[in-house]
């Protein structure tokens, strides 16, 4: 897939189909209503039916004959001009490329210009995330891909002279974003049999190859010479052996302390010998989403040649039950020393994330993100629309709310409060790493306090990172989670 942005009107854009955004207000409907007519007469029966009102989405399509050098002209509504925003755009863009896909097309061409005071960049850097986020396929293993031979594969932004160099570099922000989510997408849409930890790590290093960015893998004696005892007792259970993924985007200023990225890495989650039920165990696939986030991001982050420091770790295994895997009472042993007794091996992301924070501390942080499907209660908590943040660092909260409002990404805090400690304490142990079914989200974020030293804040993406249904520009599953708000906080940091 891919974005060009070129100078011309809606009558010399040239593709399948030329997208033109309507505002819904009486003097805005009116004005484009004219302007759209006198330019494309074809439209005029489109306008007299009275059916086009331009209401938040809603798309219609004619024909514009020989006033337009695209066959079609796909009109999509924005609601009231006031309420316009970059995700108004980004839905907007996908429900027109969606009509445009529906109908055969494979190319789009968009109008790209300032709307409701929003810079021409910003325009055109959101209409390229919905455009091409919309047209987001998992379909590497259907042999007929009968669908995706409808889908567009070529967005072009039409802008005027004095917007094209705007509107190009917005484009170009965009395509690299979307590079980023769809990695992101497909990494956790990938199967088992194709994911595990060594191939998630080979994945990495092409990746970061191709991007830009220094990827070390620390293999199983690396693990264990580093004393990794959540990592490994997590992976004892598995014929896989785990690995510890470091990626570095080391481009800001030398004296710069790094941001660190942390993804939890399950490839995948049975549940351990605590095995889940059987129903919908598959989403378990997914559990490396929190991986697939910052391996996105770190993509998007060394294709813009953002200049700051920033350095990611995975922590991978599955976590599978067997004869020799690890059980509950089993007491672990992680990189710092602490001790956490197992009261149920399917809390498995804690213990591999916890070698992981301590891991962190080498790298002397400015503060440390990590992120992942962590918990059941966030989902009956926050939903699939809310990741759940949690943590010690205001400054890098507020820097995440900002970034979850101009990306959609939404965050919703909950509290660490001293008083929930008492659900994970253990009599054998340090600690214990299940807190039982009131509060889990946050028990197990308490969990992970233990084994921070620096600011820090916990993303729990267990609802927002694999989705039930479809959205506006999200695809069911894998929903690449996380690049979008990563990506813009670090790049407003
Ligand atoms: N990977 C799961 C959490 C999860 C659940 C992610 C649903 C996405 C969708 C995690 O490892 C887990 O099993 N957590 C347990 C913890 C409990 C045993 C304390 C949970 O949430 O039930
Ligand atoms: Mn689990
Ligand atoms: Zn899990």
């Amino acid at each position: 897939m891919s974005v060009t942005t070129v100078v011309g009107t809606r009558r010399t854009a040239k593709a399948d189909a030329i997208i033109v955004f309507v505002a819904q207000d009486e003097k805005h409907f009116a004005s484009a209503q004219k302007s759209l007519t006198s330019d494309i007469p074809h439209l005029l029966p489109l306008f007299a039916s009275g059916d086009f009102t331009a209401k938040a989405n809603q798309t219609a399509l004619a024909y514009g004959g020989s006033a337009t050098a695209s066959p079609r002209v796909i009109l999509v509504g924005m609601g009231p001009m006031a309420s316009i925003t970059p995700e108004k755009i980004r839905r907007a863009a996908a429900a027109g490329t969606k009509r445009a896909g529906a109908s055969g097309c494979s190319s789009v061409a968009i109008e790209a210009m300032p709307m409701n005071g929003i810079d021409s960049a910003t325009v055109a850097q959101a209409i390229t995330e919905g455009s091409m986020l919309s047209q987001y396929r998992y379909d590497k293993y259907k042999t007929i891909k009968s669908e995706s031979n409808g889908l567009v594969k070529k967005v072009t932004l039409v802008t005027d002279r004095p917007h094209l160099k705007a509107v190009t570099k917005g484009a170009g922000i965009g395509e690299h974003i979307v590079g980023g989510v769809t990695l992101a997408r497909d990494l956790a849409n990938a199967p088992n049999c194709e994911i595990y930890p060594e191939t998630l790590a080979k994945k990495v290093q092409e990746v970061g190859k191709k991007a830009g960015f220094k990827t070390t893998v620390l293999d199983k004696k690396k693990i264990e010479d580093l004393k990794m005892g959540g990592l490994l007792g997590v992976n004892a259970g598995s014929v896989r052996p785990p690995v510890f993924i470091v990626m570095e985007h080391l481009k800001g200023p030398k004296n710069e302390k790094p941001l660190v990225l942390v993804g939890k890495g399950i490839t995948f989650d049975t549940g351990g010998i605590s095995i889940k039920p059987a129903a919908g165990m598959s989403d378990m696939k997914s559990d490396m989403h929190g991986a697939a986030s910052v391996i996105g991001t770190m993509y998007t982050l060394a294709k813009l040649g953002v200049k700051r420091n920033v350095i990611a770790l995975v922590p991978s295994t599955e976590n599978m039950p067997s004869g020799t895997a690890y059980v509950p009472g089993d007491i672990l042993t992680f990189m710092n020393g602490k001790t956490a007794e197992i009261d149920n091996t399917d809390a498995e992301g804690r213990l591999i994330l916890a070698d992981a924070l301590c891991y962190a501390d080498r790298f002397k942080p400015s503060a440390v993100i990590d992120l992942a499907t962590l918990t059941g209660a966030c989902v009956v908590a926050l939903g699939t629309v809310t990741t759940g943040m949690m943590g010690t660092d205001e400054k890098t909260k507020n820097r995440l709310r900002a970034a979850a409002d101009r990306t959609n990404e939404y965050v919703c805090e909950l509290p660490l409060y001293d008083e929930y400690e008492e659900q994970i304490s253990s009599d054998y142990a340090d600690i214990k790493n299940s807190g039982g079914r009131n509060a889990g989200a946050i028990t197990a974020a308490l969990f992970l306090k233990h084994f921070v030293s620096y600011p820090w804040v916990h993303l729990d993406i267990a609802g927002t990172g694999i989705q039930p249904k479809a959205g506006h520009y999200t695809p069911k599953g894998g929903s690449g989670v996380g690049v979008r708000l990563l990506t813009d906080m670090i790049r407003h940091w």
